[in-house]
């Protein structure tokens, strides 16, 4: 790729990429600033998005349309699947919005009515170089699988039952589902890679206040190395 697209939703989830990237210039747009310049020998553009599903797919409209040929994102989750653990790696294989419910007409939770798609693929050259370094990063404390989409701070366990047993994902966090569309409205590959900051139970607020900088630098680490690979 000649320019790798990336976003963090939040501060903690793009201050490492900030340390680390040469800048050149920066572009506002959209009320976000899109940094462009230099990492491990490769051009990268990116964004803080800010939280939720309409900013991140703002920002990923944009960053596609400055030029970024593919785009990561960067950032915490909380955990579905029960053998994950604070810290661990999910590379997401797809991204679904787990709010998006029209049910009453008859859909699946979780469908888009009318549209070919609703549970978007990531790039699988992308989801295998995430696993390969990984793996060696984080010596098998990572898992690849759907990650839920919603603007809603997950946060009891009775949801994340239903999250993990009737969508069958096994992270949540509020960004990825959106960037997956708009990339695949583009036809652009993407591929979301989140550490686990919380297990979207009621320790969550607690956990995630105190596990989102430990958790982001652990998802920036297999960033950093997918850049200096691509
Ligand atoms: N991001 C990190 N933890 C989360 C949670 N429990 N719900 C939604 N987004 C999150």
């Amino acid at each position: 790729y000649q320019i790798i697209g990336i976003i963090g939703a939040m501060n903690e989830e793009i201050e490492l990429l900030l340390k680390h990237t040469e800048i050149d210039h920066t572009t506002e747009k959209a009320g976000m600033t899109f940094y462009q310049g230099n990492l491990q020998g490769q051009a990268v553009i990116f964004a803080k998005s800010g939280v939720g599903k309409v900013n991140a797919a703002v920002c990923t409209q944009v960053l596609i349309g400055l030029g970024a040929e593919c785009v990561l994102f960067t950032g915490v989750a909380g955990a579905l699947d029960p053998r994950l653990e604070i810290g661990d790696i999910v590379i997401s294989s797809s991204c679904m919005q787990h709010d998006m419910d029209v049910t009453p007409l008859g859909f699946a939770r979780g469908v888009i009515p009318y549209q070919d798609i609703s549970d978007f693929a990531a790039d699988p050259d992308l989801v295998e170089l995430a696993q390969e370094l990984s793996r060696r990063l984080f010596d098998g404390r990572s898992f690849t699988g759907k990650i839920l989409s919603g603007d809603q701070f997950i946060a009891s366990r009775e949801t994340v039952k239903e999250l993990y047993e009737q969508l069958g994902g096994i992270a949540t966090e509020m960004e990825g589902a959106a960037l997956a569309q708009v990339c695949w409205l583009n036809a652009i590959p993407y591929v979301v890679i989140r550490s686990m900051s919380d297990k979207a139970d009621g320790s969550a607020h607690v956990n995630f206040a105190e596990f989102t900088g430990k958790a982001s630098n652990h998802s920036y680490q297999i960033i950093e190395a997918m850049v200096a690979r691509l």
